[in-house]
């Protein structure tokens, strides 16, 4: 059985679990929510950077065979540091480090990222426009901005900062009548400008997608990127040579086995997960 890393600014990466959970039911989880930190759209490289490492570090002490970064704000900060400092075995250094966290279980460690998911966008679109939504830190980020570069003659590509909604997912409040003038508001102009697909480009956003739904006119398609990384992610575990369980007979568990850790307010984070896996 592996065991599989996930971390994000808080909340948010628990959309990505739920994917990957989807493909792989018979791992095991470590989920960190950094969120006491949160949210880290407006902060510096540096900034996310440190508590990546601090995180990976701690994921990889606690056992992690591969570690997800289920953020894509902290994906565009921080994943080229963090494969320098842990994911090349040929590097002596980075050897040295990883056989020291793990307890000499490995010697690299890889790091999935998010990556929003402009080009299914771009290919579906009907009208010719897409809008994205993500963070201030995401739509900087010299990943997106390439990818966006590599789509922008086939359609017209829309941005816009999902103000407040990072903070609406971390209170647990994803309905109602607030989250939906929240989310008016980052939303409308993307529809003004006619998009009809819209790219979830922060792993939060997809816990507001049912009050998207309601405010967007019928046929609008939203993006989630996560079951995309999910595959990625086996693709990745099967080159590391990192065993996949075969499961049992009794059939797949019904929630993931993971252990939940956050640097806020842990019950914030139950609550969500609990939503995602409702006990019976
Ligand atoms: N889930 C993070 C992301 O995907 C949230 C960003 C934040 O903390 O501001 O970008």
């Amino acid at each position: 059985m592996a065991t599989i890393g996930i971390f994000d600014s808080g909340l948010g990466g628990l959309s990505v679990l739920r994917a990957i959970f989807d493909i792989l039911p018979n791992e095991k989880y470590l989920y960190f929510a950094d969120s006491a930190f949160c949210p880290y759209g407006d902060k510096t490289a540096e900034y996310i950077q440190d508590r990546c490492r601090t995180i990976s570090e701690d994921l990889i002490r606690q056992g992690a065979d591969i570690i997800v970064v289920a953020c894509n704000t902290a994906t565009a900060a921080a994943i080229a540091t963090l494969r320098k400092d842990y994911s090349d075995p040929g590097d002596p250094a980075v050897r040295e480090r990883v056989l020291a966290l793990s307890g000499g279980h490995h010697d690299h460690i890889s790091f999935i990222g998010m990556e929003p998911a402009v080009k299914p966008a771009a290919l579906g679109t009907k009208t010719g426009v897409i809008g994205v939504l993500a963070t201030a830190g995401t739509l900087k980020g010299s990943k997106y901005l390439n990818t966006k570069g590599n789509f922008e003659d086939n359609c017209q590509i829309c941005e816009h900062v999902g103000k407040g909604f990072v903070e609406l997912v971390e209170k647990g409040q994803l309905s109602g009548e607030e989250a939906e003038s929240v989310v008016r508001e980052s939303l409308q102009p993307l529809l003004d400008h006619g998009a009809d697909t819209i790219v979830l480009g922060c792993t939060h956003y997809p816990f507001l997608v049912e009050t998207m739904q309601k405010l967007a006119p019928r046929g609008i398609r939203f993006i989630d990127p996560a079951p995309a990384v999910a595959r990625h992610l086996t693709d990745v575990m099967r080159k590391d040579g990192i065993a996949l369980s075969r499961g049992n007979e009794n059939g797949s568990p019904k929630r993931p086995a993971v252990k939940l850790m956050s640097s806020g307010d842990p019950k914030a984070l139950e609550n969500l997960f609990n939503l995602i896996y409702p006990r019976r």
